[in-house]
């Protein structure tokens, strides 16, 4: 008996592990989220597939339910997939599954997934680091546990490209602590539904992302490698119209 805790990737559901894909196929339980491409559940055609994710006017699951429904799986099937958006370990709560099977003594696998922070910016040509201008990235939420006594987040990150997710609904704020530490003028880019039909690109600087009207799920990407992927874009852009 094991449970494989999969990575789905960013959205295109071609870009996931063929690993992934391996334990998909043999799956007699699939328990998914809401940001895990439902085109993967073609992989596991056999499996019983149990819906863990956010619906408009649906109750929302709690982990502490989500724990509670992978053990109950882990412990009467022989192989269960828990599959998660991204990566299980970049803001997945991967952690705290793999913890609550443990303390029952029940086996598992982690397959890694391409994290929608660094695969959403490459996949459109956004270069993270590039010589002489980004010698560094930090991926950072933009939606802190609100429960916490004192706040993790300070937003004076030295590296020069600054990676933000679930920071939508809160990027008013953001974007005014950020500019404690960087210039305003700093450019800026928020990428929506990255990686699926329904992508989109909104440029700005730290100063007026904000205004933008933005749609979720998307990511803010800040710093001087924005320029980079201008003139990359404007190449692909050119080509695409011929
Ligand atoms: C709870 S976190 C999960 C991150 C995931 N584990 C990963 O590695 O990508 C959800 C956030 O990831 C980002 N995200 C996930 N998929 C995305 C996509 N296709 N396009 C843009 N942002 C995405 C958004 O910032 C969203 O609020």
């Amino acid at each position: 008996m094991v449970v494989y805790l999969i990575g789905a990737g960013p959205g295109d559901p071609e870009l996931i592990t063929l690993k992934a894909v391996k334990a998909l196929n043999k799956a007699d339980v699939v328990i998914y989220d809401r940001l895990a491409n439902e085109e993967l559940l073609n992989h596991a055609k056999d499996a019983k597939l149990i819906y863990v994710g956010k619906k408009a006017g649906q109750h929302y699951k709690s982990q502490k339910e989500i724990n509670q429904i992978l053990i109950d799986n882990g412990k009467t099937n022989p192989i269960v997939v828990r599959l998660k958006g991204g990566d299980p370990f970049v803001f997945g709560r991967g952690g705290e599954e793999i913890l609550s099977l443990i303390e029952e003594n029940i086996s598992f696998e982690v397959i890694p997934g391409i994290t929608s922070s660094i695969g959403v910016p490459t996949s459109i040509g956004l270069p993270l680091t590039h010589r002489k201008i980004s010698t560094s990235f930090t991926v950072i939420t933009g939606h802190e546990d609100p429960t916490k006594k004192e706040k993790q987040v300070k937003w004076d990150y030295t590296a020069d490209t600054l990676i933000i997710l679930m920071g939508i609904g809160n990027i008013k704020e953001n974007t005014k602590e950020i500019m404690q530490h960087k210039d305003p003028k700093t450019p800026a880019c928020v990428i929506e539904n990255g990686t699926l039909p329904n992508e989109k690109i909104i440029f700005g600087t730290l100063e007026n992302i904000a205004d933008k009207e933005i749609n979720t799920p998307a990511i803010l990407i800040v710093g001087n490698v924005i320029e980079v992927y201008k003139t990359i874009k404007k190449f692909k852009d050119d080509n695409t119209q011929q």
